[in-house]
Order: C-alpha cells, then sequence, then structure tokens
C-alpha cells in the first residue's frame, strides 16, 4: 500500500533524528567520517523541507486557520538553514563544530516534534482526504527532484 503524506514526513523525521545522531556521535579525529554524513543529512534534511514547504505548508497558507502554524514552522526552517549555512563555513575540526551542531540539531528536533503533535494533526483536521492524498503524491516528486539536485558544496 502507498505510504500516507504523513507515514512519509514521520519516515523521514526518524531518519533525520538517527542521522543528526550518528553526526553527533562522529569524533573531531575523523573529519572524513564527519563530513560525509553530515553532507547526507543535510541533503535529506533540505529536500525535506522543501517537499513539505511546496506541499503542506503551502496549501495550509491558504486559509486564515492554518496559516499561523505553517508561517511558524516555515520560519524554523528557515532559522535552522541560516544556521546549517553558518556550520558548512566551520571546519570539521574546529572545537566549535560540534556544540554549533548539536545546538542546530536541537531545533531540528522541536521543529519536527512540533510537526508532528501541531502541523499534522491541524492539517488532517482541516484538509479533506483527496487533498491530503494529492499532497502526498506531489511530496514525494518534490523530495525525490530536490535531493537529486542537491550537491553540497563545502570548502574545508
Ligand atoms: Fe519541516
Ligand atoms: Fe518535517
Amino acid at each position: 500500500m502507498k505510504r500516507s503524506l504523513e507515514q512519509m514526513i514521520e519516515e523521514d523525521h526518524d531518519l533525520l533524528r538517527n542521522g543528526m545522531e550518528a553526526v553527533a556521535d562522529t569524533s573531531i579525529e575523523d573529519v572524513d567520517e564527519r563530513l560525509e554524513m553530515f553532507a547526507e543529512i543535510e541533503s535529506r534534511l533540505f529536500a525535506h523541507e522543501k517537499a513539505e514547504q511546496e506541499t503542506i505548508h503551502a496549501q495550509m497558507k491558504l486559509y486564515d486557520e492554518t496559516k499561523p502554524l505553517a508561517l511558524l514552522a516555515e520560519e524554523q526552517e528557515r532559522i535552522a538553514k541560516v544556521l546549517t549555512i553558518e556550520l558548512q563555513n566551520v571546519k570539521l575540526d574546529d572545537e566549535l563544530w560540534l556544540p554549533k551542531f548539536l545546538a542546530l540539531q536541537g531545533l531540528i528536533l522541536q521543529h519536527m516534534s512540533f510537526e508532528e503533535d501541531s502541523i499534522m494533526p491541524l492539517a488532517k483536521q482541516m484538509l479533506d482526504q483527496a487533498t491530503i492524498n494529492r499532497l502526498g503524491i506531489d511530496f514525494e516528486r518534490h523530495e525525490k527532484e530536490e535531493f537529486k539536485q542537491s550537491e553540497m558544496v563545502y570548502e574545508n
């Protein structure tokens, strides 16, 4: 059976949670591993957020009742992106790299909980099933396209 929009989002969130956990466990001694894992998780994160913005958030922004939560989610995503770009400019063996990453991880964890606990329930309450089904199809397409394009430029 085809996965629902909610399932796709939750599976992504689990993957991102695990991936960030693994990055947090990398050592300053092994920057190659750190770079590889961070680059992968960053590409997945950006593809995921972009797919959400193009589908569920865009739809929620159409209505007064759902717009505020979508705007808040997107603001969290924007801040996470700013911090991620800042982190790209910190050397992987700098002592500040890990604390900066951990702060970013905390924000993203909070953001994903917000989506699971507030965004998804409201979306399911306010949007009809046909719309949610369509958003699920679009989500998958946007995410694939975005992930394919994502090539990380990393100067270190
Ligand atoms: Fe998000
Ligand atoms: Fe999300």
